[in-house]
């Protein structure tokens, strides 16, 4: 039998961990023949909650869960993790900025990327889901220097998954068919899904389609406020879905894509003029481990004032934390 392998999850009393903590240990993220050990960490007054969690999690008997930790320590919840999944983040309340949003979270990122520099495996795969997830993936990579960069990526996985989703339901194609589609740029509605390169089947999708109309006005803008139309039916923000393409994320990440693309959220290597380190959604391959971004892809006048706007807005962000990093 494999060692288990340890999976740090952060927010564990939160929605979207009520849907992901049962879906890793029932071994959707790492696979049916891979034991793990959660360890899971929150801030101290919601660890009650997190106790009720772990009572369920052991009521599901779960043949694959080899163990739980739980804390409100990162130091402790990060120990020896080979994957860490930062979910917990401060909401924005009433009242509450942006500016002040960015920072309440800068001050958790700075502190979690620390505690896994000096205490996860050096292998450590970190995705960041807690928002403004790109900035806060940054704020921990820059937090935590022992680490390779390309170790911390950010979750622009259910972006992409939604896009898949539209495109399946205007083709009337299934879903699993789609390849070589992207989403650009910040996890926010500024994200620029990229229809120009995908395929169903060999065939092109834009031809398929056929209406740049819809494409442009239609499809883009329904993408990137998806999650505010999940708000607004649902009254919660998504949860299930977001836990699904963490999953997805952190499957793909170590057992590989087979040479689809996909869509992480990553430090830019310089590539389409995105600077170096900008975490910022890119199609990559995935393979063993290891992420590659989609290299030489022409860029037109469309999607360059796309790409451009969604970087404008993370740049704005990173600026807000600039203090925060020293
Ligand atoms: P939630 O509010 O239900 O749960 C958040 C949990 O995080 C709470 O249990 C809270 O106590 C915990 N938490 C707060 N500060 C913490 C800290 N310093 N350390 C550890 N835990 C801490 O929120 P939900 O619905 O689970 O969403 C979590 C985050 O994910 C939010 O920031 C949300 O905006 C974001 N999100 C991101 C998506 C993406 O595609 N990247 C999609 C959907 C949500």
């Amino acid at each position: 039998a494999k060692a288990p392998m340890r999976v740090a999850v952060t927010g564990a009393a939160g929605q979207i961990c009520y849907s992901l903590l049962f879906r890793i240990a029932n071994g959707d993220m790492l696979g049916k023949d891979q034991p793990v050990i959660l360890q899971l960490l929150d801030i101290t007054p919601a660890l009650p909650a997190v106790n009720g969690v772990v009572m369920e999690l052991e009521d599901c008997a779960f043949p694959l869960l080899a163990g739980v930790v739980i804390s409100d320590d990162p130091n402790v919840a990060f120990k020896d993790a080979d994957v860490a999944v930062l979910v917990g983040a401060r909401p924005r309340s009433k009242g509450m900025e942006r500016k002040d949003l960015l920072e309440a979270n800068g001050a958790i990122f700075t502190v979690q990327g620390k505690a896994l520099n000096d205490h996860a495996s050096r292998n450590v795969k970190v995705l960041v889901v807690g928002n403004p997830a790109n900035t806060n993936a940054y704020i921990a990579m820059k937090s935590a220097p022992d680490l390779p960069r390309e170790n911390f990526t950010a979750m622009l996985r259910l972006d992409y998954n939604r896009a898949a989703s539209q495109i399946a339901a205007k083709t009337g194609k299934a879903v699993d068919g789609i390849e070589k589609l992207t989403v650009w740029g910040n996890h926010s509605p500024t994200m620029y899904p990229d229809t120009r390169f995908a395929t169903i089947g060999g065939e092109s999708v834009d031809g398929m389609i056929n209406d740049q109309a819809w494409t442009r006005d239609t499809f883009i803008p329904t993408v990137g406020k998806r999650g505010a139309a999940i708000i607004e039916a649902r009254g919660l923000s998504s949860a299930a879905s977001a836990a699904n393409a963490a999953i997805d994320h952190i499957h793909d990440w170590i057992l590989g894509s087979n040479g689809k693309w996909v869509t992480m959220g990553v430090p830019s290597n310089g590539d389409y003029g995105i600077p170096a380190d900008t975490m910022y959604g890119f199609p990559v391959t995935t393979e063993n481990g290891t992420y590659t971004i989609v290299e030489g892809l022409e860029i037109d006048e469309f999607s360059r004032s796309k790409m451009d706007a969604t970087l404008a807005e993370l740049e704005e962000e990173k600026a807000g934390i600039a203090h925060l990093l020293g």
